[in-house]
């Protein structure tokens, strides 16, 4: 949720900040800003929508400058418009200031501030803490550094910010508490900061994150220096960048959610590689190795997690409950964090996070943390805030995830959730040996599996056609096909505007059923299984209504085939794995939808990948 991008160096600003920007624009695209210093002061370029108008903007313009702060924006205080957008000024022009996060108490400093003669543009909570800096070092004679510290220090609120100065041209000022911050040290010393690793890893590999209240101050050529808010001096951790360029290109797709929806087989098989030897009948996850037993011991495991994460973590209940006997609650981390929840020493709770920066969520982990819980991770962006708080995790290395509707960081999920739950089961016990044995084979086998899914693409871009115009739809799903149900529904209306509810197949009788009629396209997950004789007889009410059946069956069905209106065949897998298979056509068929709609797929309206704000 917005994106901050700052250079500073012998290079030109302007270009690096704005391919910068590009890179970072998932996180928000109502407007994009890019401040610069040079001859002529601090030039300041704003507009309201993409960076592409920024670029169009600034085209005929002085964008000259060896040092720049830019900004990407998520509106959260304030509409969208051009006075809003980023980088904000001090009253005096001086001082410029980019921001990703919420000032909570801003309504507080900016009434003080007018009171002392301050004047503001602009609606946002951003402009508020620049002339804070600004009033600040007038009052108490400081440099630009000490007054962005003593500002942190009367802040309530998230924060990532980069701050620039006239009067030091040669400086950069960054801060982070709860929104993150990276920053890449160049080869030339030069200076490379952003929200996250992706607009840096084409000029170093060398970065630092940013902790909580900390402050960075980066100078050309001379190098950075860290320090804690009450200001005493840390040792920056330098880290090795493992992204590749080539991941974050579009490498011949039309758009990101296709690429990374065809992505899956590789990134499926990436996420086991090194955790799964079937030969040896083995399975484990190094990073939450010396967990294993706490896990075991569990008295209970609590998921806390947001959007498709929480649907990845409705279908690890089903896994692990199955397969080691141990209850799981899965929580939105957003009402976990604010309902006083029960929470022992003997529970784990487990973060499930893409970006590993969501707000909610890393909230509902320092509540379990302080009520003394082991706090274990799921993420995908290695480095990210979740990863660095908790005590132990498992990365999903779905690599970059871009489109804002998650795909292949959905089956990431869900694989290390059945590699936790096969791992803790095998250990416990609570799996017998030839039924782990059957697992793991099958699931080494669920790459070619999704592949073969994918070259169903034309007949479901086909059925996308024929339901493209349809105002409503329902996905159907029992045990753990109900998940991918809330998921399937959850990519149609993201990404093509379509209002579609997902719901466990026997529920629509307490409801939803009312409002089948020949309009409405209903979605199943129909595979083989225990609850398969179930699911027909829900597709049988759906029919008798008029309702239109689309199902995803397993391959060679003939009973559903004989009553849907169409089906999808994935392959046959054991029935724990069906959520990875299944999901696949829905996510291409939103897709389809979403483009034959003329919706942007990469960037929906409203929404933005990486929500740092609560
Ligand atoms: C939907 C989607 C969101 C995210 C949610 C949590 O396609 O992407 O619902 O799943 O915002 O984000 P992470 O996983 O980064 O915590």
């Amino acid at each position: 949720m917005c994106g901050i991008v700052a250079y500073i160096g012998d290079k030109e600003a302007f270009p690096i900040v704005l391919k910068g920007l590009k890179r970072l624009e998932y996180r928000g695209y109502d407007s994009a800003g890019i401040a610069l210093i040079n001859n002529e002061g601090i030039a300041n370029f704003k507009q309201k929508g993409k960076v592409s108008f920024l670029e169009e903007y600034a085209e005929d313009k002085d964008s000259s400058g060896t040092i720049g702060i830019g900004h990407t924006r998520w509106a959260t205080h304030g509409l969208p418009n051009d006075v809003n957008a980023h980088p904000h000024l001090s009253g005096d022009g001086k001082i410029a200031l980019i921001h990703n996060g919420i000032i909570e108490n801003y309504d507080t400093l900016r009434e003080g501030l007018k009171a002392r003669g301050h004047v503001f543009h602009s609606e946002t909570d951003t402009e508020v803490l620049v002339h804070l800096i600004e009033d600040i070092k007038n009052n108490e004679k400081v440099s630009t550094a000490e007054a962005v510290r003593l500002a942190l220090n009367n802040v309530i609120g998230a924060y990532a910010i980069v701050v620039m100065s006239i009067e030091n041209p040669g400086q950069l000022i960054a801060a982070r508490k709860s929104s993150p911050l990276v920053i890449g040290i160049g080869k030339s010393g030069d200076f490379y900061l952003a929200s996250d690793a992706t607009p840096i890893v084409e000029y170093t590999n060398e970065v630092v994150y940013l902790d909580d209240e900390e402050i960075a101050i980066v100078e050309r050529n001379k190098g950075l220096r860290l320090y804690n808010i009450q200001n005493q001096e840390k040792t920056p951790y330098i880290q090795e960048l493992e992204l590749q360029l080539e991941a974050l290109e579009k490498g011949g797709y039309e758009h990101f959610m296709l690429k990374e929806i065809h992505e899956q087989p590789r990134s499926i098989r990436d996420c086991f590689r090194g955790r799964l030897n079937v030969d040896k009948g083995w399975v484990g996850l190094g990073g939450i190795k010396d967990y294993e037993q706490k896990l075991a011991n569990a008295n209970r495991i609590i998921m806390v997690a947001c959007g498709t994460s929480w649907h990845a973590a409705l279908v690890g209940e089903y896994l692990i409950e199955d397969l080691t006997r141990i209850p799981v609650e899965v929580e939105y981390a957003s009402e976990f964090r604010y309902r006083n929840p029960i929470i022992s020493e003997n529970d784990v709770v487990i973060a499930i996070s893409q970006s590993g920066e969501t707000a909610d969520t890393l909230a509902a982990l320092e509540l379990a943390k302080s009520k003394g819980a082991t706090i274990l991770g799921i993420c995908n962006v290695v480095g990210s805030s979740i990863s660095r708080i908790t005590d132990a995790g498992s990365y999903t290395h779905a690599g970059p995830e871009i489109g804002v509707a998650s795909t292949k960081a959905f089956t990431a999920q869900v694989t290390v959730l059945t590699l936790m739950a096969l791992a803790i089961g095998h250990r416990k016990g609570t799996i017998n040996e030839s039924k782990f044995r059957r697992i793991i084979s099958e699931l080494e086998l669920i790459p070619d599996k999704v592949a073969e899914v994918l070259r169903e693409n034309d007949h479901i871009e086909h059925i996308a056609s024929i339901y493209k115009d349809a105002a409503n739809a329902l996905y159907l799903g029992r045990g753990n096909s109900f998940p991918v149900a809330l998921e399937g529904a959850l990519k149609l209306k993201e990404i093509s505007y379509i209002h579609a509810e997902g719901y466990p197949a026997a529920e629509m009788k307490h409801g939803p059923i009312a409002l089948i009629d020949e309009e409405m396209p209903v979605y199943v997950i129909a595979t083989k299984g225990t609850s398969y004789e179930k699911v027909v007889s829900n597709i049988q009410e759906v029919k008798a209504r008029k309702g239109k059946i689309i199902a995803v069956v397993t391959k060679g069905d003939t009973q559903v085939k004989g009553m849907a209106d169409h089906v999808i065949e994935i392959p046959e897998t054991d029935e724990h794995l069906v959520p990875l298979l299944a999901t696949i056509p829905f996510q291409l068929l939103s897709y389809h939808v979403a483009v034959m709609r003329g919706c942007n797929v990469d960037q929906p309206r409203n929404l933005a990948k990486s929500v740092t704000v609560e």
